[in-house]
């Protein structure tokens, strides 16, 4: 029987965390900066050392995959992401990623032959510096052109950082596969919330995944002389954008209680202290897994940013878009299995963050995996789970990936 090195593990996840970390002792590594790329680098090392084969796609998805030798034996794909968001934590996908390298090196040590081929694979911009679920958006086939002409991180962003990394924008969609290829996805990932620590459950089973959208809004003042120009006769772009910050915070604190909204940029032009803002730029993000919430709060939330504009001047552009999914029930069963022999206690919840999953949930059975996040933290550097709650999520990977080689072989 296949069995985690725990050792071997830790050793893999702790050289990770050293790839682009920060003083904080956390991890920056945005999508295709130097860090970035190193960690991709040192994945596909591991995965050669190992005796893996290896490959890029035309998204620059990074892959170790373990095949079987069963005539047209369909893939069972085991992901992650190995970026970050700016000064994030250690575990946010690069813990997904170690795991799945280390069930397919288990599943080979113990010279096990499965129905489907395993493949362990780092996905492109998950977080969305640039585009967000860029690489497993386009192996399920759903990249489209506006995507890519105003994305999240804007499109000079996008371009330079496609050209760092030695990919095209024209190719990008090339690394589609046929979902007949596709056995079914797993991901483990660590919780990213409160909920597993504070009932002291060891093990998340993923219900669904929940939508978001994001807009770059920037209103627009009259830049002036901070000395001379009367507090009544000023056109304040930073004025609106605070009005707005706060409008936000209250129309989902008062009429959408299962929304979340976030205004996790603004910034002033020109930028002084002795001139008044003539631009405010603001990054505007809102979620909820229900479709129709959605629809509703990004009225409210767009009238606000109207009511905010001082002289009726606001520039609002949608950046992004992620339809809430539910997972898998066959793969939601076989977790709960795995997890009770293996005598660990586990409960059933939403996510709140977005995950590649979402993507491939589109075109293949899907279901994720989670683990406790101590103190609920996480996307900053004190992001942390136990070690132990680590190595149980891989052992469940591990048993669900074995499971579900069987059931979804054909
Ligand atoms: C990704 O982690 C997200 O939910 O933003
Ligand atoms: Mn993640
Ligand atoms: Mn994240």
């Amino acid at each position: 029987v296949p069995h985690i090195d725990a050792g071997r593990f830790r050793a893999d996840f702790d050289a990770l965390a050293e790839i682009g970390r920060t003083v904080q002792g956390g991890v920056h590594r945005p999508t295709f900066s130097d860090a970035h790329l190193a960690a991709r680098a040192w994945f596909l090392d591991r995965a050669a050392a190992a005796g893996l084969e290896t490959r890029v796609d035309a998204a620059g998805n990074h892959s170790a995959t373990l095949r079987s030798p069963a005539p047209e034996a369909p893939t069972l794909l085991l992901g992650s992401h190995l970026d970050t968001v700016p000064n994030g934590g250690r575990f946010d996908g690069a813990l997904g990623v170690v795991a799945a390298l280390e069930v397919l090196r288990a599943t080979q040590d113990a010279q096990l032959v499965l129905p489907c081929s395993l493949e362990a694979i780092d996905f492109t911009d998950e977080e969305g510096t640039l585009v967000g679920l860029l690489g497993s958006r386009a192996l399920a086939g759903g990249l489209t052109p506006d995507m890519l002409q105003a994305p999240r991180g804007g499109r000079p962003a996008l371009l330079a950082g496609l050209a760092r990394a030695g990919l095209t924008e024209a190719q990008l969609a090339d690394a589609r596969r046929d979902p007949g290829t596709i056995a079914a996805y797993l991901e483990l990932h660590i919780e990213q919330g409160p909920i597993l620590e504070r009932q002291r459950v060891d093990i998340g089973i993923v219900t669904a995944i929940v939508g978001s959208r994001s807009f770059k809004l920037t209103f627009k003042g009259t830049a002036g002389h901070a000395g001379t120009t009367p507090m009544d006769a000023r056109d304040d772009a930073g004025l609106a954008a605070a009005r707005f910050v706060v409008g936000v915070h209250d129309t989902v604190a008062w009429d959408f209680p299962n929304c979340v909204a976030t205004v996790g940029r603004v910034t002033l032009e020109p930028g002084a202290f002795n001139v008044i803002a003539g631009e405010a730029h603001v990054a505007l993000e809102f979620r909820s897994a229900e479709p129709s919430q959605l629809d509703a709060l990004e009225d409210a939330l767009l009238f606000r940013a109207r009511e905010a504009e001082t002289l009726g001047r606001v520039e609002i552009e949608p950046v992004g878009r992620w339809e809430p999914v539910p997972l898998d029930s066959t793969i939601r069963s076989a977790i709960a299995r795995v997890s009770d022999a293996l005598g660990l206690s586990t409960i059933e919840l939403p996510s709140g963050a977005g995950h590649d999953a979402q993507a491939l949930a589109h075109v293949t059975p899907s279901g994720m995996i989670f683990v406790p996040s101590a103190e609920g933290l996480s996307h900053q550097a004190s992001e942390q789970t136990a070690w132990d709650d680590c190595l149980n999520g891989a052992e469940v990977l591990l048993g669900a990936t074995l499971e579900l080689a069987g059931v979804f072989a054909s």
